[in-house]
């Protein structure tokens, strides 16, 4: 029965590994973000630590490129390609690999998907 034992301890790893989750957003304990977020709490935070310090009226990329994340209505107007390039394509924030903590992508998600309230 001995050499059974080598593949049982493999088809525990490999379990472990998925019960472990692999990181995806659908794996994020809900509660570790706002149910109900808004701009003032905590959305702007999140924009300033992850995207304002390159995307901001005051650098060259917010101001070349139409796409500074100062104010709720400048991510409002540039949410498509906010959630493209953060969501799809894991581009932004750099560098490549690098990609946003999941609850602070939920929280952002759920901000998109309820209307992106300025209060
Ligand atoms: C370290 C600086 C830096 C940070 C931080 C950063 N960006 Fe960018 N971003 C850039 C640069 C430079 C470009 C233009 C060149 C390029 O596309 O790589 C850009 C381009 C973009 C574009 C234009 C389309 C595209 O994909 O090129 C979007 C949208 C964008 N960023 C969104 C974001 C969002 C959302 C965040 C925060 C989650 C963020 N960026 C964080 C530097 C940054």
């Amino acid at each position: 029965m001995a050499h059974f034992r080598l593949p049982t301890i493999l088809v525990a790893l490999l379990l472990g590994g998925c019960a472990a989750g692999d990181g995806t957003l659908d794996e994020v304990d809900p509660a570790a973000a706002p149910a109900n977020p808004t701009w003032s709490d905590p959305v702007q935070r999140v924009v300033d630590v992850y995207c304002a310090g390159c995307h901001s009226d005051d650098s060259a990329v917010g101001a070349q490129e139409g796409y500074a994340f100062d104010t709720c209505d400048q991510v409002k107007r540039a949410r498509g390609a906010f959630q493209q390039a953060t969501f799809e394509n894991e581009s932004m924030p750099p560098p490549a690999g690098f990609v946003m903590p999941e609850a602070a992508k939920l929280t952002m998600k759920r901000w998109f998907a309820q209307g992106m309230p300025c209060d």
